[in-house]
C-alpha cells in the first residue's frame, strides 16, 4: 500500500480538490483507494459519501491516534491511501508526513499559498531530521490558467524553490468541472456527466496527474535512499 497525503497550512490551496482528483484517477485505473478526511470539517468525506468511485472507501479522522490506527487497517486491502489534511501543525500533520510515500503541497501561484507551502515544508524538514531519513516531497502547482503564466505564478515559484523540493511535472489546470464536481458531487470518471464543461480534458488531466503521481513514488521507492523524487 502507498499513502499519499495532501498538506499545505494555508486553506483553499487545493488539496482536497486534488486529492478527490488523484482518488479519481486510481480508480479508474481499478487500483483500490482509502480516503482519510481530517479536515475537521470532512468535505473531502461528504464529496465521497456521494460520489465515491468503485473500489474506494472513505473515513473521517478526528486524531492521531486514529490516523495510525486508519492507516494499518487499510494496508492489506488497499492499493492506495490518500490523507487529506487540514492546516494546522498538529500531531496528525506530523505522522501523516512520517507514513507517506509521497506528501504533495498543493499551492495556487499566490504568495499567501507559497507561504503556507514553505510553512508546510518547515514541518516535514522536521520529520525527516528527526527520524533521519528523508520524506518524499512534492509540490504541486494548482488552479493553473491553461493559458499564461503569470508573474505572481513566477515568484512564488521561485520562493519555494528556494528551499529545493521539486513541483510535479504537471500543474492541476483551473477548471470548472473540478469545481463542481463538489457541486454536483460527481467523481467525473465513473459515468458521463451532461451538465459538466469539458469532461474529456478533466478526464485526460486526471490521467496525467495520476501517471505524475505514481512515477513520483516509483522513482523514490527505486531509489538507494528514498528521499525527494526528482524529475
Ligand atoms: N483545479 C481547480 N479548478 C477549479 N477550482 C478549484 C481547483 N482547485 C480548487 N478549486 C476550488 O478552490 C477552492 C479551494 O479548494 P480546496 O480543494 O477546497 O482547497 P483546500 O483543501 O486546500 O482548502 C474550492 O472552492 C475549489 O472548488
Ligand atoms: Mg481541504
Amino acid at each position: 500500500m502507498k499513502v499519499v497525503s495532501f498538506a499545505n497550512a494555508k486553506g483553499g490551496s487545493g488539496k482536497t480538490t486534488s486529492a478527490a482528483l488523484l482518488c479519481s484517477g486510481l480508480c479508474a485505473r481499478g487500483y483500490r483507494v482509502s480516503l482519510l478526511d481530517c479536515d475537521p470539517l470532512y468535505p473531502l468525506y461528504d464529496w465521497a459519501v456521494a460520489a465515491l468511485p468503485r473500489n474506494a472507501t472513505a473515513l473521517r479522522v478526528q486524531d492521531a491516534n486514529r490516523l495510525a490506527t486508519a492507516i494499518k487497517a487499510a494496508s492489506p486491502q488497499v492499493d492506495y491511501l490518500i490523507v487529506d489534511l487540514s492546516g494546522a501543525s498538529s500531531v496528525m500533520n506530523a505522522l501523516s508526513f512520517a507514513l507517506s510515500d509521497l506528501v504533495l503541497v498543493p499551492m495556487q501561484g499566490s504568495m499567501m499559498d507559497a507561504r503556507g507551502a514553505l510553512h508546510t515544508i518547515e514541518l516535514i524538514t522536521s520529520v525527516a531530521e528527526n527520524r533521519r531519513s528523508p520524506v518524499n516531497t512534492s509540490l504541486v502547482l494548482t488552479r493553473v490558467s491553461p493559458m499564461v503564466v503569470t508573474n505572481a505564478v513566477r515568484y512564488a515559484t521561485q520562493i519555494v524553490e528556494e528551499r529545493s523540493v521539486p513541483f510535479l511535472p504537471i500543474p492541476v489546470l483551473e477548471r470548472s468541472a473540478f469545481r463542481d464536481m463538489f457541486s454536483h458531487m460527481t467523481n467525473l470518471v465513473d459515468k458521463d456527466h451532461a451538465a459538466v464543461s469539458n469532461l474529456a480534458k478533466a478526464r485526460r488531466d486526471i490521467d496525467r496527474l495520476t501517471d505524475a503521481v505514481a512515477s513520483c513514488i516509483d522513482t523514490a521507492a527505486g531509489a538507494a535512499l528514498p528521499g525527494r523524487c526528482k524529475h
